[in-house]
């Protein structure tokens, strides 16, 4: 394996305009929402993007994935420069590089199928379907743990954690190299989060596609994190290996992020007590 990262991102920044100026006689003014951000991803990794809401891990994502243009910094995918990719290319690289989202309902169309929905992606490839579509929707149901039988069935008829399956189904539809789970697990009750997430590493061992994963939530990025990067107003304050991170904090804005997890911080406490007992 070559240590090229699959994904790279370097000193994206994003600014958006601020509504009203740019009149006649009102410059433009913008506001930076991502303030040169850069990571690495790794195939078969995920790197976890954590911070509150309104840091601008979403923004972060959407450039990296290129639904959103960059203001400047780039992004190299496999090692190709793919920063100002148009046209046909860019499709191309955004079929590499699929979205789940985290209201799943809000994602699905309510009035399709699920067979409709998760082999929409490759009927967007214009290329014949091997096997026919509903083939494929009953293999993608199978490799997300639902019931191939359900492949007739509306959003509506499904429980939120399935709704999300049909979701991740629909990203696995194109084989994608990266796999961007936007807060993914957050709308779900922490039995079905987990359930998802023993899905997305099962599926990532499988597929060996990198993950980047937003999360606010660090009890949740601690079960399926390599690695972490911490996200500030835009900045990156923190990154390393999870365990690193978790274990020994060196931003200030990191450990609050920690402290503010109960079990995370009664374990620190554990901790701190046999350390001082050992003494
Ligand atoms: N298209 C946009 N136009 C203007 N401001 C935006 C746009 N998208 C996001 N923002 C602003 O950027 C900031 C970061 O947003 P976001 O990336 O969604 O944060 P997060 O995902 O961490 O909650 C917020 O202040 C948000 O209002
Ligand atoms: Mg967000």
């Amino acid at each position: 394996m070559s240590d090229e990262p699959l994904l790279r991102a370097r000193d994206l920044v994003k600014e958006f305009p601020v509504a009203g100026t740019g009149g006649l006689f009102r410059p433009a003014r913008s506001f930076t929402v991502v303030d040169a951000v850069s990571f690495d991803l790794h195939a078969g990794q995920t790197l976890a993007l954590v911070g509150e809401s309104g840091s601008g891990k979403s923004t972060t994502a959407r450039l990296a994935a290129r639904l959103i243009d960059v203001t400047s910094g780039t992004v190299h995918l496999a090692g190709r420069d793919i920063t100002h990719l148009k046209g046909k290319d860019l499709q191309e690289v955004r079929r590499s590089v699929q979205m789940v989202f985290q209201d799943p309902f809000s994602s699905l169309n309510p009035r399709h199928t699920v067979e409709r929905i998760v082999t929409a992606p490759l009927r967007y490839q214009k290329r014949p379907i091997p096997g026919g579509t509903r083939a494929v929707a009953r293999a993608l149901l199978d490799r997300v743990g639902l019931d191939p039988a359900y492949i007739d069935r509306y959003p509506a008829q499904f429980s939120g954690g399935q709704a999300q399956r049909i979701g991740i189904a629909r990203a696995l539809a194109v084989g994608p190299r990266v796999l961007v789970c936007d807060e993914a697990v957050s709308a779900l009750d922490v039995s079905v989060q987990a359930q998802i997430i023993n899905l997305l590493r099962e599926l990532q061992r499988e597929e060996g596609f990198g993950c980047l994963f937003i999360a606010h939530d660090l009890a949740v990025v601690r079960q399926i994190a390599t690695s972490v990067a911490v996200i500030t107003a835009g900045k990156v304050v923190e990154a390393g290996e999870r365990d690193v991170v978790f274990d020994h904090p060196q931003h200030e804005y990191t450990r609050k992020l920690l402290a503010a997890v109960p079990r995370i911080r009664s374990e620190w406490e554990a901790a701190r007590r046999q350390k001082a007992a050992a003494r």
